[in-house]
């Protein structure tokens, strides 16, 4: 048992490592900023519709060690948006990382938290009570699971922590994403010529490249009709499907089916 925790200690450790390293390319970022421009779109509609400035209310499950948590609070904090921005994981390590990372926007928890939860309780085992959320993110979370808790996931989000006229941005990993690291390195040739590309991001992703082979478990991916056939069922209404992360991920913008 003592065994096992440290194992998984160590694990959730080097997949830190892993997703702040993935977190430098190109590709990852330009996921990043679909997560970004959605949230403002969807803050800038609240505003026209309402009449007036009201915080718009951002749920993020399995927040990982952050990094959308602080480029989305970062834009809308730069743009003078109010927001109520609820982060949580159920990995110490995870979000001990990314506590480390927004405390740098010195925000009160009643405008950003981060806080432990676990997606497969019907209450998020989250320690407060949660207002519906004007958008809920979830990034490459759900593969993780079989597909029933994918679907009862799904349902608990639609049906009790999405607002009315919410949206649900769910990105996920494709079964058979056409994906080669490579893809990932030409961006930044481009970018930052042939010395950094070669010298300083091609070890990093060779790292990058074995941590994904060693850490990120495969078992339940499904591919973008399976996807797209679980959201329907559990209550979505999908307005659009991107490719993201080159060719690896689809990009659900969803909202709750009128009823
Ligand atoms: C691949 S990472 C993605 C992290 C982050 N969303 C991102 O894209 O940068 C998956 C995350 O889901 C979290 N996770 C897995 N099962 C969970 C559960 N039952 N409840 C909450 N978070 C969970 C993991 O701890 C991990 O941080």
């Amino acid at each position: 048992m003592f065994t096992k925790l440290i194992a998984a200690n160590w694990t959730s450790l080097k997949y830190i490592k892993n997703y702040d390293n993935l977190n430098q390319f190109v590709p990852y970022q330009q996921m990043i900023k679909m997560h970004v421009d959605n949230v403002l779109e969807k803050a800038a509609a609240l505003q026209a519709e309402r009449g007036r400035v009201v915080p718009i209310r951002i749920l993020e499950a399995g927040a990982g060690t952050g990094n959308i948590t602080l480029a989305v609070a970062s834009n809308l904090l730069y743009r003078s948006i109010p927001f109520k921005y609820v982060a949580f994981d159920h990995d110490d390590n995870m979000r001990a990382a990314g506590a480390k990372k927004l405390a740098r926007l010195n925000l009160p928890e009643n405008k950003l938290a981060l806080y432990p939860g676990d997606l497969t309780k019907p209450d998020l085992g989250l320690p407060v009570l949660l207002h519906k959320s004007d958008v809920i993110i979830m990034n490459n979370v759900l593969y993780l699971f079989p597909d029933d808790v994918k679907y009862a996931i799904l349902h608990n989000l639609s049906h009790n922590y999405l607002a009315n006229n919410g949206i649900f941005l769910l990105c996920e990993p494709k079964a058979k994403g056409e994906f080669t690291y490579l893809d990932m390195l030409k961006p930044h040739l481009k970018h930052k010529g042939f010395f950094h590309t070669t010298f300083f991001m091609l070890p990093k992703l060779l790292k990058l490249q074995q941590g994904e082979k060693d850490l990120i478990n495969k078992k339940f991916m499904i591919s973008g009709l399976r996807q797209k056939e679980l959201l329907v069922k559990a209550g979505f209404n999908i307005y659009k499907i991107e490719d993201a992360y080159g060719q690896a991920n689809k990009y659900f913008s969803c909202s709750t089916r009128p009823s």
